[in-house]
């Protein structure tokens, strides 16, 4: 007799499962449309060379030593990656009215954010677009919210934001609920508010007292340019709303399995900071007790460095712009195929991912039938094209929608 004997098998990471299933694929033709990460036109990873250049530094200067870092983590680090989010010249910065800690990357900063909302400062109700990234809802329940509720935000019949269902749920949200919003890049839709919409969200955060979290986890990777996709959290903060943002450094650095993470709280009066700071610092002292360094070293080396930046800027605008064209490359061939449908939303959506609006019946037709591996909700990665296999992707589309 064990123990263990209840311990009962938890449900697949389906993400994850879906990788394993392509990596154990023999076909030669298989491709990979599943988890978010960037893919070379050759179809390998792409370690930024930046990123190379960085490490490299690092690793030959002897004054790096391997001591614990702080619980908030490498000031140079948070403070670089502050400054990416808010602009350097922000006011909030100049007045002290942030508190950053360094992260196990987007889920390391949501699952603080979700302690500290839920544990600390008893935020009950907690709203998330539907669909969103999965692991949104698993992070706040697992905090201890039971209170969790989708507003809508796709729209299927015309493959686009449903903004007034989004508004109208949002207006009905209790008093001091959470409201989970994607900076940028929405994932899984790839379909973003525009600026008005941004706008009209923030008066309904305003009038109807809700708390708006912003997921950032594809600043400069969507656009090409890490301003302009950070505009909605810079708007809030412009308007003197109290919020907080989750940074993720897994996709604009490439930096997938360093866990590099930034979460950055706007707050209203700078004498709440101290505060807020120590119960970061035990929250993470009780998780993790301190964050790992080499990423965040690799990180604020090329951030705090006016040459490496520059490359980076270069490095994250070719990575969009080859996604950018994927995306073309794939519409302009499902529409030389005479594919059935409309399929201007691959053009118009934003980011690593195409909702495509796949079933999930085509979605099994295309792994069993042409091995090309994506996730039952028909989200594509477009990451996984390249001019290899474009062709052969919009065929295998073809053919699962003219069967099924
Ligand atoms: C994704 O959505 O594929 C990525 O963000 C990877 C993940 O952890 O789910």
């Amino acid at each position: 007799m064990s123990r263990f004997v209840d311990v009962k098998p938890a449900p697949p990471i389906a993400i994850f499962e879906l990788s394993r299933a392509y990596q154990l694929d023999k076909n030669p033709n298989k491709v990979d449309l599943g988890i978010g990460a960037y893919r070379d036109n050759t179809g390998c990873p792409w370690v930024l060379p930046v990123v190379r250049k960085a490490q490299l530094a690092i690793a030959q200067d002897e004054t790096v030593n391997m001591e614990y870092l702080s619980q908030l983590g490498l000031p140079e680090f948070t403070s670089a990656a502050t400054k990416l989010l808010l602009g350097a010249d922000s006011p909030v910065i100049k007045e002290n009215r942030v508190v950053s800690c360094q992260t196990l990357s987007g889920t390391g900063a949501l699952s603080l954010a979700a302690a500290l909302l839920v544990k600390i400062m008893g935020y009950k109700t907690v709203y998330y677009s539907k669909p969103t990234w999965g692991n949104h809802i698993d992070i706040f329940n697992y905090a201890g919210t039971n209170d969790l509720r989708p507003y809508r935000y796709w729209d299927p019949v015309n493959r686009r934001i449903d903004f007034d269902g989004m508004t109208e749920d949002l207006r009905m949200a209790p008093k001091d609920s959470v409201i989970i919003l994607h900076a940028c890049a929405h994932n899984p839709t790839g379909i973003d508010p525009n600026e008005e919409q941004w706008k009209q969200i923030a008066d309904i955060c305003e009038e109807k007292g809700l708390f708006p979290l912003f997921d950032c986890a594809y600043q400069g990777f969507a656009s090409g340019s890490a301003d302009n996709d950070i505009k909605s959290f810079r708007y809030f903060v412009s308007r003197g709303i109290e919020t907080l943002c989750c940074q993720s450094f897994a996709k604009n650095f490439g930096l997938y399995n360093q866990r590099v993470g930034n979460l950055a709280i706007v707050v209203n009066k700078s004498n709440h900071c101290e505060a807020i700071k120590s119960q970061l610092a035990l929250l993470v002292r009780k998780y993790y007790s301190n964050p790992p360094a080499n990423g965040a070293r690799i990180v604020a080396k090329v951030l705090n460095d006016p040459t490496m930046l520059q490359e980076w800027k270069q490095a994250i605008q070719e990575m969009s712009a080859r996604i950018m064209s994927m995306r073309k490359a794939l519409r302009e061939h499902l529409e030389d195929l005479k594919t059935p449908g409309t399929w201007n939303h691959i053009t118009d959506q934003i980011g690593m991912f195409s909702y495509t609006g796949l079933t999930p019946e085509q979605v099994k037709y295309m792994i069993e039938k042409s091995h090309i591996y994506l996730p039952v909700d028909g989200r594509i990665s477009l990451a996984g094209l390249n001019t290899n296999n474009v062709r052969y992707v919009a065929e295998a589309i073809n053919k699962a929608i003219l069967n099924l």
